[in-house]
């Protein structure tokens, strides 16, 4: 019967639509922008703690190489925090888009501190990168208590 053949196949065509489109949305929550950036900032205190370690065993060329991390990431940040993507669990604070300015004067601020921990440290200059590391780490403090919930 035609009519039967016709409501298999539309059937079928919404079956498969279904299933193509699923594992976008399953991707869209295991891998979404906020769970990238909460990805990031994890690694970010993994190597924090990294630096403070090579810090305390002089390991500049460890220092250098976690900091290059950090300053990458600085570079990029902004284009994780999409508009409208402070929803839970986000702890992100919604005054990421109401003060994008300072926002971006925060990343900034990350992204000079992390620079100059890879300058003091290429330079071994023990003394300069226990500086850099402190501000570094003031740098994420001080972003936090503004734009984290
Ligand atoms: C310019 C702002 C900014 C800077 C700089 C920054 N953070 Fe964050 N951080 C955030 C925001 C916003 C969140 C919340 C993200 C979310 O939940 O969507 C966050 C979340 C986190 C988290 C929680 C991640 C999770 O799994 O939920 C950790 C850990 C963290 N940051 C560590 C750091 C460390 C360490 C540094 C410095 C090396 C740093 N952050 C620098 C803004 C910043």
């Amino acid at each position: 019967m035609k009519i039967k053949n016709l409501i298999t196949y539309i059937s079928f065509l919404l079956i498969s639509s279904i299933v193509s489109i699923a594992p976008l949305y399953a991707q869209e929550d295991a891998t979404g922008v906020v769970k990238e950036r909460m990805n990031k900032f994890k690694i970010s205190k993994k190597m924090m703690q990294t630096i403070h370690k090579s810090i305390q065993n002089e390991d500049f060329g460890t220092i250098e190489e976690s900091a290059t991390t950090l300053y990458n990431w600085s570079k990029e940040m902004i284009k994780y925090f999409p508009e409208g993507s402070d929803v839970p669990p986000s702890e992100a604070s919604a005054d990421i888009w109401l003060n994008p300015e300072g926002f971006k004067k925060a990343v900034n601020n990350f992204e000079l501190a992390s620079l100059k921990l890879i300058n003091n440290s290429k330079e071994k200059d023990f003394d300069n990168s226990v500086d850099a590391f402190r501000s570094l780490a003031g740098t994420c403090k001080g972003c936090h208590q503004k734009f984290r919930n």
